[in-house]
């Protein structure tokens, strides 16, 4: 089974948004097997977003991911870095179609709600960076068998 981060963003905890965000996985099927809040350090920031630091929304983007609590999160499922990035949107909620998180809960690039992991190799870093192994957890999940007895 594959797994996938998600972090979900100051926005989405300060606008109330989380239930109605986690639910989408789960109705989808998808395992939430890791979860945590925290306030993410400076350093972790730049090391997630090493790609823009030099970006010039960068420090912006920074002093928002590291002054408020966030979320995060290891989901897992059949192909769960596409799955869970379809139902994220693209980074630019204002393209987002409706039906997407990003669509339904934005309008914005840098308040977007939500990050997700972008490849297999992305998640298997994001996830590592953000969860130690015991962090994550293995348990029945009744979605599992629904999606097995019609794709297999
Ligand atoms: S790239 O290089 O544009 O493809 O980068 P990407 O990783 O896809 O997304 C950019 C992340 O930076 C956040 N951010 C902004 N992007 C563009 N413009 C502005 N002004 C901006 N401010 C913040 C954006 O929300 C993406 O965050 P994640 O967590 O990856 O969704």
């Amino acid at each position: 089974m594959e797994q996938t981060l998600i972090l979900l963003k100051p926005d989405a905890l300060q606008r109330g948004l989380v239930g109605s965000i986690l639910s989408r996985f789960e109705n989808k099927g998808l395992k939430i097997v890791g979860l945590k809040m925290f306030h993410m350090a400076k350093e972790k920031s730049k090391e997630h977003y090493s790609h823009l630091v030099d970006k010039p929304f960068y420090h912006d983007l920074e002093k928002f991911m590291t002054h408020h609590p966030v979320i995060a999160m290891v989901i897992e499922g059949k192909e769960a870095v596409e799955v869970v990035r379809l139902i994220v949107g693209p980074t630019n909620a204002s393209k987002a179609p409706a039906g997407s998180i990003r669509g339904d809960f934005s309008n914005s690039t840098s308040r977007n709600v939500i990050h997700a992991s972008d490849s297999k190799e992305t998640a298997k870093n994001e996830i590592t960076r953000f969860f130690k192994p015991e962090e994550l957890f293995s348990y029945a999940f009744k979605n599992e068998d629904y999606l097995k007895a019609s794709d297999e």
